[in-house]
């Protein structure tokens, strides 16, 4: 990619962390960071396997990408993974209806919140869902939803959504 201007020039001094790099979500984001000319640091817990490999492929990757091994629950690899990082997108998150893996979410995202802060991150992304605001049958369906609204727990108990 051509850096011509002189916000093309910043950014490509700027380390991005991006946890969970590998998955949908992260893939997208690791692309896109990489076409506006950013370095990228992407985390997995096992970097070298192959549900990993894509990455490798995008286009500025050879030159600004690279991976390292990071769980949410190890503090520690959070630390080092954000070392030197400018901006980090929270992106590692299990998608699912498992009450145990909800302690997961929940701790590793307060874990990523306080080891960006440790280690002088400016800007932190946190990638939330619809799900966390759409799902509460007491409210209009043409109410605007912002950062008020929230899903109604009972209800999503109830119906198992
Ligand atoms: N998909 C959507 O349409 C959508 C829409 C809105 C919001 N979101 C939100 O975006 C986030 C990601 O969704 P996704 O669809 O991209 O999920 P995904 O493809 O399943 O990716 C989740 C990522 O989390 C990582 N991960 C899981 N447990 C981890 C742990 N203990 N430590 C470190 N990494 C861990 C996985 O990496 P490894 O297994 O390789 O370590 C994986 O790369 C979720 O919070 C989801 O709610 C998704």
């Amino acid at each position: 990619m051509a850096n011509n201007s002189s916000a093309d020039k910043q950014r490509a001094q700027e380390l991005v962390c991006v946890t969970g790099a590998g998955g949908f979500i992260g893939s997208w984001v690791v692309k896109e960071l990489l076409h506006r000319g950013y370095r990228v640091r992407g985390t997995a817990r096992d970097p070298a396997d192959r549900k990993n490999v894509h990455l490798h492929t995008l286009e500025g990757a050879d030159e600004r990408l690279s991976l390292c091994r990071a769980d949410v629950l190890d503090y520690d690899s959070l630390r080092a993974a954000f070392d030197g990082c400018h901006g980090v997108f929270h992106v590692a998150s299990p998608v699912s209806n498992d009450v145990e893996l909800i302690p997961v979410a929940v701790e590793g995202t307060r874990n990523v919140v306080n080891a960006a802060a440790d280690m002088g991150v400016r800007r932190l992304v946190f990638t939330s869902s619809y799900g966390a605001v759409h799902m509460n049958p007491n409210r209009s369906p043409d109410t605007i939803l912002d950062e008020t609204c929230w899903s109604d727990y009972e209800f999503c108990k109830q119906t198992g959504v």
